[in-house]
């Protein structure tokens, strides 16, 4: 029996980092195109050193368990990690890391191609000529929302929400921001952002990107409730998590006119797609490409594999996402 650390990782990530990982380890790649179903998930984690994770598969004191006390860390192949129990691995002894950072640009950049692909409906035109209709250019054909000069709202002023503010500001438009915390002032004169309290934001915006992380407290933040707030000409984007959305309530708001178009990476009850906002003309909906670039999906499995040494090393990884479990 091989001496080299024994690695899973859940799904084929990037040829790069997965050779640095094979440098050092036994790895075996789960191959499922569809991810590991959870029994299967139990059974094949067992005995490892370490794993890297994607945000697919649930992580608690279930996995923690089957996998055996030799496992030193969840690496999960992912800036969000709402498929993690952090606290079950704390108490099982594993560090648990996520990929933060190297995918902020990428994702903002998603964002944006989703605002701009729902105002001037992009996606609709595209499906229109497509289909082989007769038409001709026409003063009132598909129109749009202009997005220069208009007011964004973004939920959630962390790393993503801040890079899609430095892409606002580029087409001239006033960013304003609603976040449990302040930003320092050169933050905020950098974004050229302005805090609001959530009300305003959703009343004053004329495109809302959602960016917070998926916690009890999130769940469903955009709702009837707040879908009435807005502007009928708004736009709503989400590349977060899907469930920070009730889908069937925007549907409803979509259909009826109290808002002008969706953008959406994520989805409620992932990888199922609501058939509500599939039957209407102004969703534009992307399967979770956030950070699916050659480059981001690169340095994402390099920064996994990162910390995936480190623990083995007995060191600390650079984005540990329990240092308490250290000591
Ligand atoms: C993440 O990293 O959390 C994204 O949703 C996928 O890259």
């Amino acid at each position: 029996m091989s001496d080299r650390p024994n690695v899973l990782v859940t799904r084929p990530i990037m040829e790069v980092p997965l050779r640095t990982l094979e440098s050092r380890c036994d790895v075996t790649v789960h191959e499922n195109d569809f991810g590991i179903p959870r029994d299967e998930l139990l059974k094949v984690v067992q005995g490892r050193d370490a794993i890297i994770t994607m945000l697919t598969e649930k992580v608690d004191a279930e996995l923690l368990g089957a996998a055996g006390p030799q496992l030193k860390i969840i690496a999960n192949h992912a800036v969000g990690f709402d498929n993690i129990t952090v606290t079950d691995c704390t108490a099982a002894g594993v560090v648990a890391t996520n990929t933060p950072d190297v995918l902020t640009e990428t994702t903002a950049d998603t964002a944006f191609a989703l605002l701009m692909t729902a105002a001037r409906r992009v996606g609709e035109g595209e499906r229109f000529l497509r289909s082989g209709q007769p038409w001709i250019w026409g003063p009132l054909m598909m129109l749009g929302q202009d997005i220069h000069h208009k007011t964004i709202g973004i939920a959630g002023f962390g790393r993503i929400g801040q890079a899609v503010a430095r892409r606002a500001k580029g087409f001239g438009m006033q960013v304003i921001y609603a976040d449990a915390i302040q930003l320092p002032a050169e933050v905020e004169a950098e974004a050229g952002a302005r805090r609001v309290d959530m009300d305003t934001l959703l009343a004053e915006s004329d495109f809302v990107s959602i960016h917070t992380n998926l916690t009890p407290e999130t769940r469903h933040l955009f709702g009837a409730e707040a879908f009435k707030k807005m502007k009928p000409s708004a736009v709503l984007v989400n590349t977060s998590r899907g469930p920070v959305v009730d889908e069937d309530a925007l549907a409803d708001a979509l259909a009826a006119g109290g808002l002008f178009a969706a953008g959406l990476d994520v989805f409620e009850k992932e990888p199922e797609v609501n058939p509500k906002l599939l039957a209407l003309e102004n969703v534009v909906v992307i399967p979770h490409l956030g950070s699916a670039t050659v480059d981001t999906r690169n340095a994402m499995g390099a920064l996994a594999v990162e910390n995936v040494f480190a623990a083995l090393d007995g060191t600390c990884p650079p984005t540990i996402l329990n240092p308490e479990v250290l000591g």
